[in-house]
């Protein structure tokens, strides 16, 4: 092992690791610091590909195929015998996809020259001009390594709340809500965020009654309100109990089962199931990553502090990802990495926070980026905006997916896009276009003049910018 590098990263998830590569490309000797051991091996790829996106996502493709063959195949004439899902199987789907991508992400280090330290890395000294920093290996080995730049890429991890105290088993956080050897007949979720609903539908597919607990009075408050309306609409007729304003206070396990005591406004009420996830957020995970005096500044939050550049208050130490403030996405985490890097080298790197797309990938997906409609008017723009019912959409309804909408939010008096939402069929995908009109400063009227394919769910993206100044066709 070396005890000297350009570059040493500290966290090999989405961000660091793409962080580690990209300086490696540059020219950088490169260390990678990762102490993840996932299901018995060390593993790069961070939460995302371990935990996180991944692993979800295989489960939401799974959950979904098993209950479109159950329920959807009839209407279109086809029929199936008995529909059953072996859960053990699928989990090992899903374990092969996680070890085939860490392992790839383990060879794209290799095949860049990163040397891939496994174990824990700490700062110890960011101030001078050769960085300390401390390996700690899997093992306990302790040594000293030297760096001109460091990066920490040290992400997140599950907010745990005392009222529901997670126990790995009956009560988990969303790593647990992975792993379920077989289907809750009764599952309870804290928190109506990304992660309860992605994993609450998961496993509603598959069978299980699902109960779906938000402190906040309104569903879905980050996204553009009639988007969350109408999100709500479509999961709770799929079955998700969504209850708003309802406050847990308290969850234990009694006789193998969760009970879990609710107060709404006043009224308490207890209700029992055989599994409880708790998602109400995820925090910057800093221990063992900052040594005492290593000058380091955090926010009130615990976030590392940083400039729009993603620099530290120190010079040559950059912090990235889960680690700093803006949304907790993995996209995100990559393109700041790459930044960083890039700074390093004395490049004039971006990101482009005004265009980070958000995804939720339940069925249908609801995506957006840029401003909602209420953000748009706090921020002081004379707004106009035009939307487009998928159930007018061809190709929505010849998949029978004629639901939910596509919205456009535009500054009146410029025409200039400033945010597209939707939800519904490939809403991910779909909202990438928004992204690019916006990067490209386009129009309403640049929308309407183009030529969309027929028949395409993205003609509603079309229709939605027509339907902005009232020339929708099919509305
Ligand atoms: P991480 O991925 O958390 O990686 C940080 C790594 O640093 C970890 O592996 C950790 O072990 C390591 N580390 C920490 N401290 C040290 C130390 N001192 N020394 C050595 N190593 C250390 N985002 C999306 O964009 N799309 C999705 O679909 C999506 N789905 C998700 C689903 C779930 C269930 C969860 C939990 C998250 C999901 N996310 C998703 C969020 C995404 O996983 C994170 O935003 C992303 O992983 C952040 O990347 P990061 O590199 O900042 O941190
Ligand atoms: P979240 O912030 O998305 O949602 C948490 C929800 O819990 C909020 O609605 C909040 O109001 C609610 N809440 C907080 N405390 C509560 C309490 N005591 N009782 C009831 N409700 C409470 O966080 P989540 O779902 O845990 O996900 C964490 C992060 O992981 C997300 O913010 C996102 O950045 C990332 N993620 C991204 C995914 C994606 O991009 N598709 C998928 C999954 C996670």
């Amino acid at each position: 092992m070396k005890n000297s590098y350009d570059l040493v990263v500290i966290g090999g998830g989405p961000g660091g690791y793409e962080a580690a590569i990209r300086g490696a490309q540059l020219g950088f000797s490169v260390a990678c610091i990762e102490k993840r051991v996932h299901k018995g091996e060390p593993a790069l790829g961070g939460t995302c590909l371990n935990v996180g996106c991944i692993p979800s996502k295989a489960l939401l493709d799974s959950s979904h195929r098993y209950e479109a063959t159950k329920h959807e195949l009839a209407e279109h004439g086809i029929t199936t015998g008995d529909v059953n899902i072996d859960i053990a199987k699928m989990l090992e789907r899903k374990d092969a996809i996680v070890k085939g991508l860490t392992a790839g992400v383990a060879g794209l280090l290799k095949g860049n020259g990163v040397d891939w330290l496994q174990g824990w890395g700490t700062l110890v000294d960011g101030k001078s001009a050769e960085k300390q920093v401390k390996f700690t290996s899997l093992e306990g080995e302790e040594s000293a390594i030297t760096a001109k730049y460091v990066i920490l890429a040290a992400g997140s991890v599950p907010i745990e709340i005392p009222v529901a105290k997670t126990d790995g088993e009956y009560i988990v956080d969303s790593t647990g809500a992975l792993e379920f050897a077989e289907v809750p007949k009764r599952l309870g979720v804290i928190g109506a965020g990304v992660i309860g609903l992605e994993l609450g539908s998961v496993w509603r597919r598959l069978g299980a009654e699902v109960v779906v607990y938000e402190a906040m009075p309104e569903f879905l408050a980050v996204a553009d309100k009639e988007i969350s309306k109408e999100a709500a609409k479509l999961l709770k007729k799929q079955g998700l109990d969504i209850r708003v304003d309802t406050k847990v206070t308290n969850a234990e396990v009694v006789n193998g089962e969760v009970v879990v005591t609710t107060d709404v406004k006043g009224e308490v009420k207890t209700e029992t199931f055989d599994k409880l996830i708790v998602c109400v957020g995820r925090r910057a995970y800093s221990e063992k990553l900052l040594a005492e005096g290593c000058g380091i500044e955090l926010t009130e939050r615990g976030l590392v502090a940083v400039d729009d550049q993603c620099k530290t208050n120190l010079d040559g130490v950059y912090a990235i990802g889960d680690l700093v403030r803006g949304p907790m996405l993995a996209h995100k985490a990559m393109e700041e990495g790459m930044m960083a890097v890039e700074r390093i080298h004395g490049e004039k790197a971006q990101v482009n926070y005004d265009t980070i797309i958000s995804v939720i990938y339940t069925h249908p997906e609801i995506a957006w980026v840029g401003l909602t409609e209420e953000a748009a008017i706090a921020k002081g723009h004379e707004v106009k905006t035009g939307t487009f019912s998928l159930a007018a959409n061809g190709r929505a309804l010849a998949q029978g997916e004629g639901m939910g909408l596509v919205k456009v939010v535009a500054d009146a008096k410029t025409d200039r896009l400033l945010g597209m939402h939707m939800v519904g069929v490939g809403a991910g995908d779909i909202v990438h276009q928004g992204m690019i009109a916006m990067e490209f400063v386009s129009s309403i009227e640049d929308l309407q003049l183009m030529t969309f394919a027929h028949p395409t769910v993205s003609e509603a993206v079309h229709e939605a910018a027509l339907s902005a100044d009232g020339r929708a066709i099919h509305a």
